[in-house]
């Protein structure tokens, strides 16, 4: 017996050493922590109980037979984020570069089918070769195994990957189909293919951190969703995520305790939206005075900046907040935000969490580029994704609603359940200069007749009062109030219920 327990405690010694110190010391070296570390920092402190240390792969090629290190390149198990459970899985580079084999596949595959029959959110720490290039045909087995089950656990458990060191071919495509995406600045990649195979194809020469960095994935692709200076900020930026979202499909997201009163008027509200109606502001000045003090929580921060998404609580309770950003692009909706806010949209309906949407959008994106790219298709996604939601949906047009924006931006007639406009509302085909111009085009070549025209228009459709008159608009509240009038729409609709038609599958425009 007592052989045993020296041989148990020998071999979780050396499971814990991975690949040794040397390769430890030379992780830490470049800045980054160890698959263990991660794992202690990501979850509540004592929390974390780990399976499979002893698990080693079966290969016996290219002098694998001699090694074989306990774990084989991934710790998972689970614990606790804010007290409620996760389960985990770290890859740890020391060991073959994390790249994966069979059995380090199995072990991913182990934790994801327990997160799903216990309804358990799942989030993988990434740091990997991609596959084990000894193991040939059994590491892509493994690969395609893992993304089986995160296609099915798509809307089921929330997903969350962390990318902490190079994720090199199949090492992406997981994380790709997971909820969300966090990456660490200088350390962490994900292409494809890497550069040398650029080189190779298309001659084309390029550093790592261009072709798949941080800053590439969150400003230019979209494919990460946001990213951190250090492995430590990022796995706080995880937990404080967590906060928001429920445990799985079946539940729905936490309520907190809040200090913040929800009848607290916010006058600054009433002083934010300019004078000339082009003129930009800050939408999220308007998002922090309506939702509870500091609880903000942007997804997307760095891209497709002319619309914001992210997570708030208002009187505790966790929305999805989607609002067009005037700053940008004027907020007009593009091929970009179009498919950025429409993936939230889906994430927060999948999960039962409520949707606010604050609207100040004078239209879709003209142009070869827009047209060209597929704004067609790309714009229907949010339209589509807005129209199949069945979670409570408030909207508030803040100022500009116009054209096909005015439809997709959570409107009545996609089923929006409070719609309200600030007085400051502009619902309309389209602005009132573009419209004159059209609608009166003997009058192009004069001006002043064109003035008039162009004010005739405005005096119509630049308010919030014919919407109001056909029932588009519930009410037209005044600015101040807005955090009070939102909050007791989500309070009544707390017992919403409301089903879409069975299939086996929706067809998005993808
Ligand atoms: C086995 C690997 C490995 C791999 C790295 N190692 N990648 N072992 N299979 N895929 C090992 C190295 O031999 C080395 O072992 C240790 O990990 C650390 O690697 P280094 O190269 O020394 O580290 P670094 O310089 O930091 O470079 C990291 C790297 C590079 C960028 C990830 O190792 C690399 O380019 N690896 C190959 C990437 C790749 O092409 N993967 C296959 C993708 S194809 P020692 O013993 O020296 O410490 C794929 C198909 C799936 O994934 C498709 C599914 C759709």
């Amino acid at each position: 017996m007592t052989g045993i327990i020296e041989q148990l405690e020998d071999s979780r010694e050396r499971a814990r050493m991975g690949g040794g110190q040397k390769r430890i010391d030379a992780q830490h070296a470049k800045g980054k922590l160890t698959a263990r570390e991660r794992i202690n920092l990501l979850l509540d402190d004592g929390s974390f109980e780990e399976w499979d240390m002893f698990k080693e792969h079966r290969c016996h090629d290219f002098g694998m037979q001699d090694n074989i290190i306990p774990g084989d390149g991934v710790v998972i198990g689970y614990g606790r984020i804010h007290g409620r459970p996760v389960f985990v899985f770290s890859q740890d580079f020391t060991v073959l570069g994390g790249s994966l084999s069979e059995t380090h596949a199995e072990k991913i595959c182990k934790v994801m089918d327990q997160a799903m029959r216990n309804g358990v959110p799942i989030i993988g720490i990434n740091d990997s070769g991609g596959a084990r290039i000894q193991e040939g045909v059994a590491s892509l087995g493994g690969y395609a195994e893992v993304f089986q089950r995160n296609a099915m656990a798509s809307g089921v458990v929330p997903q969350i990957s962390l990318i902490m060191g190079p994720c090199a071919g199949g090492a992406v495509y997981s994380p790709a189909i997971t909820d969300f995406i966090f990456m660490v600045e200088g350390s962490s990649y994900m292409f494809v293919t890497g550069p040398d195979v650029v080189k190779t194809v298309t001659h084309e020469t390029v550093t790592h951190e261009e072709l798949g960095g941080a800053s590439t994935h969150t400003r230019q692709s979209g494919v990460a969703h946001k990213s951190y200076s250090d492995d430590v900020s990022a796995l706080m930026g995880v937990r404080a995520l967590m906060a928001y979202l429920p445990q799985s499909n079946r539940e729905e997201p936490p309520r907190l305790e809040t200090s913040d009163p929800v009848d607290r008027p916010a006058p600054a509200l009433g002083r934010i939206i300019p004078a000339n109606p082009n003129a930009p502001y800050d939408m999220k000045e308007i998002i922090g005075h309506i939702i509870d003090e500091d609880s903000f929580f942007e997804i997307h921060p760095d891209y497709a900046a002319n619309i914001i998404t992210g997570f708030a609580h208002i009187d505790g309770r966790p929305v999805a907040v989607i609002a067009n950003q005037p700053m940008v692009l004027a907020g007009c909706l593009d091929i970009n935000s179009s498919r950025k806010a429409a993936r939230f949209v889906r994430f927060a309906d999948a999960f039962n969490i409520p949707i606010l949407t604050l609207v100040d959008v004078p239209g879709f994106m003209p142009g070869t580029a827009q047209e060209n790219g597929g704004i067609i298709s790309h714009g229907a996604k949010l339209l589509y994704a807005y129209s199949e939601a069945t979670v409570p949906k408030v909207t508030v047009i803040v100022r500009k609603a116009y054209g096909g924006a005015y439809d997709v931006m959570a409107s009545k007639h996609l089923r929006g359940d409070v719609n309200y406009a600030w007085p400051s509302a502009e619902i309309a085909v389209m602005g009132p200069e573009g419209a004159a111009r059209i609608i009166f085009r003997s009058d192009a070549d004069d001006p002043e007749a064109l003035a008039q025209r162009t004010e005739e228009y405005r005096q119509k459709f630049a308010n919030p009062f014919v919407a109001a008159s056909r029932g588009f608009i519930d009410d037209v509240i005044m600015p101040q109030n807005t955090r009070r009038r939102v909050a007791r729409a989500f309070t009544l609709l707390e017992g919403k219920e409301l089903e879409n038609p069975w299939r086996k599958h929706d067809n998005l425009p993808l």
